[in-house]
């Protein structure tokens, strides 16, 4: 069966709309592990949305919060999956944690998936600001070098995300 007993968390990073959250939470359920969301985790330190950090503080300020976050999630909690923010792994200090305390999985989704999946964004600032999918191009052309860095790459589209699990599955044993 698939690593029964992973030594470290099971990070997951990639863009908006790639599944980290969903194939995270199956992918926990499949593992007997905890899910965290560290999107979810920063909100509840902050005691307000992601959206309200943006607009408020800024997208640095929203940087060092969740960088204080994950690292705290890496290094205090029993091993778990993790979803993080599409941006958590292009943050050098983030990057470097996670790749010391955990293993790194970039869920890869092409334009047109990440397109549709991002459909309602609403809660996602970073694509409110102009056309989806020119932001979208564009984060996928400064992001993705980054992301191949990443201990395991598995392909997320448009696939029900039980397949998408399966691969990640697979990769990990
Ligand atoms: C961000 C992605 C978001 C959230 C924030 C910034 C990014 O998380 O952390 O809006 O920089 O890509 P999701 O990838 O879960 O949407």
């Amino acid at each position: 069966g698939p690593a029964k007993t992973l030594p470290k968390t099971v990070v997951l990073v990639g863009l908006m709309g790639a599944g980290k959250s969903a194939i995270g939470r199956r992918l926990a359920a499949r593992l007997h592990l905890p899910f965290v969301d560290a999107d979810t985790e920063i909100e509840a330190a902050a005691g307000c949305t992601i959206a309200e950090i943006f607009a408020r503080d800024g997208e640095a300020v929203f940087r060092s919060v969740e960088r204080k976050i994950i690292a705290r999630l890496l290094t205090e909690q029993p091993v778990h999956i993790l979803a993080t923010g599409g941006g958590a792994f292009m943050d050098p200090e983030t990057r470097a944690m996670i790749r010391r305390h955990g293993l790194s999985v970039w869920l890869r989704a092409e334009l047109d998936v990440l397109l549709a999946r991002t459909a309602r964004r609403t809660h996602r600032p970073l694509l409110n600001s102009g056309d989806p999918k020119e932001i979208l191009q564009r984060l996928m052309t400064a992001r993705y070098p980054v992301y191949a860095e990443a201990d395991l790459t598995v392909i997320s589209d448009e696939r029900p995300p039980e397949a998408t699990v399966e691969q990640v599955l697979d990769a990990l044993e």
